[in-house]
């Protein structure tokens, strides 16, 4: 039986061991369960698709990070965009993360969810002036600033209100790295951050300015990176930078290396370990003496979610067999989007049942509407439930409302309890905020 309660704080019940489990969602007697919440009792209550996340899995995933530069000087932002639920947001701030936040929507929440703002740090490329001056009233820890036009905004602004906005230039190393072309963001044709050549530049531009207090330095270059060196690369030239600063007279105190770390998603790669990435940066970055910033995102909340989703129909096409799940793109844009791997598992599991090859595909009316793709599973029919696994970061965060299909459940799991921490919304909840013209009434 699931137990409905609200989370209450629980501590200490996590294995802090090395070798301790990616994810608190496991098999108990062939049924799949989110930490102790059987799964197919949570979808009989509040029906399918829904988010189910895992309070410790979050929880553990923080600690590993933070954990890892213990004894520097380092501020973990989580990178709201990843997961944004207010709930989640207040679990990570409890373990005492700082956010990143890409517009005033995910500063309201993480101000919201309790933290502080001298812990949160404002990346984007295109902040409206508005939303800067949203910022410089809460008082924000940092701005990364992307552009010389954004830099010019944010002084006047800040000026205008007699205040000086403490500030990082974000830098495009022009360095290639992230798990697809279109999560790359460090090369010199991406959109994001000041050119490598204009750099100093920019730095001197910006002393020269009353309303702009330079920090540090702020580089990110992409996500789902499996691979140290294009971090090291990039770091190591930020390291140069820095230095030529210092030379040109500007104080230099912070260092904000972005997100980016990748995660196992089951195929391929295995992504280094947060140890590994910490051990290098403290290598690259120690001499520096900076207060070094991170934004993961991917790293925390990746494999604390997954998706749970019931089978619809089986259909034999003429070469292909079919798995017609009620989840669609909508709910999980990761794999229209990015040719995006998801494991995706039985939630009653039978080890003797035979095997078939499916497309996993949604309801929605686009050929983009897919999961999986000639995808091995046990023989599945029509009212079964199924996880798409690794999907609690840039799932729920992107879903949409596309072929009018409400926005799914996210239901946050704690021990034997569960609260759902996003509603359904009926479909009155969704025509409301639409109005007729008078001359259509
Ligand atoms: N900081 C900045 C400035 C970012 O742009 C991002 C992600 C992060 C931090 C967090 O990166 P992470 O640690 O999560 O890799 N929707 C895509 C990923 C887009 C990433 C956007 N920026 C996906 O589902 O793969």
């Amino acid at each position: 039986m699931v137990k409905k309660r609200r989370c209450a704080r629980r501590k200490n019940r996590l294995n802090k061991t090395p070798n301790s489990p990616l994810h608190h969602f496991t098999y108990k007697n062939d049924r799949l369960f989110a930490e102790d919440v059987d799964l197919t009792a949570l979808a009989d209550a509040i029906g399918t698709p829904f988010y189910v996340y895992s309070e410790a899995t979050f929880r553990r995933h923080f600690r590993v990070f933070a954990d890892a530069f213990a004894g520097s000087d380092a501020l973990v932002a989580y990178s709201v965009k990843a997961n944004s639920n207010i709930a989640i947001v207040k679990t990570l701030a409890s373990e005492g993360a700082g956010a990143d936040v890409v517009s005033a929507g995910e500063l309201q929440r993480a101000l919201h969810a309790g933290i502080g703002p001298k812990k949160i740090v404002f990346s984007g490329v295109g902040k409206t002036r508005d939303e800067l001056s949203f910022a410089l009233d809460a008082g924000i820890y940092q701005f990364n600033v992307e552009s010389e036009p954004e830099l010019v905004a944010l002084g006047a602004i800040a000026q205008e209100k007699n205040l000086s906005a403490p500030i990082a230039l974000r830098i495009n190393p022009d360095v290639a790295a992230g798990g697809h072309a279109n999560i790359s963001t460090g090369k010199s044709e991406d959109k994001f951050g000041v050119p490598w050549a204009r750099a100093r530049a920019l730095y001197a531009k910006a002393r020269a300015m009353q309303g702009i207090d330079i920090k540090g330095v702020d580089v990110h270059i992409g996500s789902q990176i499996d691979d140290l060196d294009p971090f090291e690369t990039a770091f190591k030239k930020v390291a140069g930078l820095i230095a030529d600063l210092r030379a040109d007279g500007c104080a230099i105190e912070r260092l904000d290396l972005g997100g980016g770390l990748g995660i196992p998603y089951g195929e391929g790669a295995t992504p280094p370990h947060p140890d590994a990435y910490a051990q290098m940066i403290k290598r690259v970055t120690s001499p520096l003496g900076v207060q070094l910033i991170f934004e993961p995102g991917r790293m925390i909340a990746g494999n604390a979610g997954i998706l749970v989703s019931r089978v619809i129909y089986v259909k034999a096409g003429e070469e292909r067999r079919f798995l017609i799940i009620d989840a669609g793109m909508n709910d999980l844009m990761r794999p229209a989007l990015y040719d995006a791997y998801h494991d995706i598992w039985p939630v009653q599991k039978n080890d003797n049942a035979d095997t078939e090859t499916y497309d996993i595909v949604g309801p929605v009316c686009e050929s983009t509407d897919r999961f999986a793709k000639t995808r091995r599973l046990q023989k599945m029919q029509s009212g079964d439930l199924i996880a798409i696994m690794s999907t609690g970061a840039y799932g729920a965060s992107q879903t949409s409302q596309y072929n009018t299909r409400p926005l799914i459940p996210e239901v946050l799991v704690n021990g034997d309890q569960y609260a759902v921490i996003r509603k359904r919304p009926t479909f009155d909840e969704i025509i409301e905020k639409e109005n007729l013209p008078d001359w259509l009434v």
